[in-house]
């Protein structure tokens, strides 16, 4: 399967986003803590969610979809995670805490590093040994034991999913626990919020000190996953790089901010309560220097599609990608068969291009994918873009969702 794009239609009109992949996956992180039924609605129907869906209802969770709401209920009845299905994603390892919580054991195999970068645990694991837990590094496994007591803990460094993962492993622990450096995505908060709808006391949310007081057992909740942002910046880079005029709709304007302010400087961009509007005349003549960072800084995800935009200038971008060493490379050499001219040195892309003409392009992960569809619409000509089982990973019918704006692009076996 791959798309076929043909490349140079301006995008315009209006789109909704649907919810976060990043935010539905700690939420379902977090339906170990309890086997009363946690409803979410807004959840992405994505292979991701699929295969997540898929490991809770392998360790026993009675998990159910009607449209964009999922529910899931039940104890688990095996804490070893299936290999088959918990390699299939990274988010897999978002049932730590919460598991080891709860049932104060886990077995997990890792998957091990990623076409974006190494993707090291230490942090989770030094976080967990913080509140008392044993932590059996194997490598390719990883087995956590024993019942999580509050703690004072420093994450090294502000990681989403260590945060996640060590505030799951708080809500039931013995007294109480500081944890400080946390990270404050916006999927981050919406997690900590689930948690107070389940019972959590837990104070501090969308900060990065958190101050949890375990309690002895969590509830039911109904929660909204939050809207994606990376996808409201993937249909508005697109937008942008086809010299379009659209609204994005069903967003949280507040979570792009960095993104939102690298276009206002450049396009004309009206921004309302929970949507975005874009008109985009010429492309600028670059998108100066960008250096991602954790939130609310310039987000690493949001650094391909910018990739690609910069692709359409004939100045000069400096792109400099701090979280994962392998985002830059591969996408690079992609846009260059497009006539971009890019070159990568160490962690810092120099971009520069003008007229994109179509290639044969191979997406490698996520993101970098979302980006070469971006450029290929923008490009002249025919485009394949192959590898799209990354794409479909974290975007609801990509393909179709730009087509419903103009694009020309379809699917072919
Ligand atoms: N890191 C460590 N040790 C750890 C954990 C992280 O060194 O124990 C490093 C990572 O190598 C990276 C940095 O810390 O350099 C940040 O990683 P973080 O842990 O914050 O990322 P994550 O939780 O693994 C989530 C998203 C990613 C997103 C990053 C950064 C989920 C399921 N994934 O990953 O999303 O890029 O935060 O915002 O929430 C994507 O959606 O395509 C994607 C990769």
């Amino acid at each position: 399967m791959e798309y076929i794009i043909n490349g140079g239609n301006k995008l315009r009109g209006e789109i909704a986003v649907y919810g976060a992949k990043n935010c539905a996956l700690a939420l379902l992180g977090a339906t170990t803590l309890t086997p009363d039924e946690i409803i979410l609605h807004n959840c992405p129907d994505i292979a991701d969610v699929a295969n997540m869906l898929k490991l809770l209802s392998a360790m026993g969770k009675t998990v159910s979809r009607d449209g964009n709401t999922v529910c899931i209920k039940g104890e688990l009845v095996s804490t070893c995670a299936p290999r088959s299905i918990a390699t299939l994603l990274r988010g897999s390892a978002l049932i730590l805490g919460g598991t080891v919580a709860k049932y104060n054991q886990i077995a997990l195999p890792l998957p091990g590093g990623c076409a974006i970068g190494s993707r090291p645990m230490d942090i989770h694991f030094r976080g967990l040994e913080a509140l008392g837990v044993k932590v059996l590094d194997a490598g390719d496994m990883v087995s956590c034991l024993g019942k999580p007591h509050g703690a004072d803990h420093t994450l090294r460094f502000a990681s989403v999913g260590a945060t996640e993962n060590l505030l799951c492993a708080c809500v039931l622990a013995d007294g109480q626990s500081v944890i400080r450096n946390c990270a404050i995505e916006p999927e981050v908060a919406a997690l900590e919020q689930l948690l107070i709808k389940m019972g959590a006391q837990l104070d501090g949310v969308g900060t990065d000190r958190i101050v949890v007081n375990g309690v002895r057992s969590l509830h039911g909740a109904e929660f909204d996953v939050i809207p994606d942002r990376i996808v409201a910046a993937t249909y508005l880079s697109a937008i942008a790089a086809t010299l379009g005029e659209g609204v994005v709709s069903n967003c949280n304007p507040d979570h792009l901010r960095a993104f939102l302010q690298l276009l206002q400087e450049r396009f004309d961009v009206k921004v309302y309560e929970n949507k975005v509007y874009l008109r985009s005349d010429k492309h600028p003549s670059d998108y100066g220097t960008i250096v991602t960072a954790p939130y609310p800084l310039f987000p690493t995800d949001m650094q391909s599609l910018v990739m690609s935009l910069a692709a359409c200038c004939s100045g000069e971008t400096i792109i400099c990608e701090q979280l994962f060493e392998n985002r830059l490379t591969h996408n690079a050499e992609q846009l260059n068969k497009m006539g971009a001219h890019i070159t990568v040195n160490g962690n810092v892309a120099t971009v520069r291009g003008g007229d994109l003409h179509g290639a044969n392009l191979a997406a490698k992960d996520l993101r970098g994918g979302a980006g070469l569809v971006i450029a290929a619409l923008a490009a002249s000509g025919q485009s394949r873009v192959g590898g799209i089982e990354h794409i479909n990973r974290g975007y609801v019918d990509l393909a179709g969702n730009l087509s419903s704006l103009g694009g020309n692009i379809y699917l072919q076996n």
